[in-house]
């Protein structure tokens, strides 16, 4: 039997970061954040100089990344080569070019391994883009999480206000629009709900809302 999986996928902003965090950590399961590799694709091209557009030299970048996920102090942390880059790769300009580096194919190709490898017993919950579609199309369940354009833009101008950054709503609303095109109308692995996904619109409802919709879908396939 293989490994169970959870697939959440979705548009920037749809709250399946958060969504998915909290039903790992609710189940006792691994969690993958898939959007957090390409933003440290994004942060190592920085780092390193390197384009961008430069597929060949990404993929390599990408294969030699040393990623870890430590729990300190009760917080999840990301560190990149020894470095905590928690916060680094937060910021909207890092998940601009990750969202840049995302429609390369080398750099998805890189990736998919170090993906896979997420897959560890008693389970895992993956969130992003192609989780249902790509990366694991035999997951147990799969749900494709939405909401409107400014419902996204108005949760992340919160989340902003919350960490003290002064952001700027129609520019955020603005972003999104971009970067949901970019990963619709990419030609490997666009965003799009795959044949088997359950849907959920979150536009109107809070997390526990959501949790609780994906709960009942969990026991009832259990
Ligand atoms: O989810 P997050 O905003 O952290 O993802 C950053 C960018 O990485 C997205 O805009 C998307 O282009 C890309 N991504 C992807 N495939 C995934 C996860 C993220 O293409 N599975």
């Amino acid at each position: 039997d293989q490994i169970p999986v959870i697939a959440i996928d979705g548009p920037s902003g749809s709250g399946k970061g958060t969504i998915s965090r909290l039903l790992a950590q609710r189940l006792g399961w691994h969690w993958l954040d898939s959007g957090a590799l390409y933003r440290l694709v994004a942060l190592t091209a920085q780092h390193a100089a390197v384009s961008p557009d430069d597929a060949a030299a990404l993929a390599v970048l990408a294969r030699q990344m040393r990623i870890a996920f430590p729990v300190v102090e009760g917080q999840g942390k990301v560190v990149l080569n020894g470095e905590d880059v928690t916060s680094a790769i937060r910021d909207e300009a890092c998940g601009a070019l990750a969202s840049r580096v995302a429609v390369l194919p080398e750099v998805r190709d890189a990736l998919l391994d170090l993906q896979r490898r997420f897959r560890v017993l008693p389970g895992l919950v993956a969130d992003g883009r192609d989780m249902g579609t790509v990366v694991f199309p035999d997951a147990a369940l799969k749900v494709f999480l939405t909401a409107s354009v400014s419902a996204r833009a108005d949760r992340r101008w919160k989340q902003l206000r919350e960490q003290g950054v002064d952001a700027n709503l129609n520019s955020l609303y603005r972003d999104l629009e971009q970067r949901d095109a970019r990963d619709r109308q990419r030609t490997v692995s666009p965003l799009v709900c795959a044949a088997d996904a359950v849907k959920i619109d979150s536009t109107d409802l809070d997390i526990d809302g959501v949790l609780g919709r994906i709960m009942t879908l969990v026991l009832d396939r259990g």
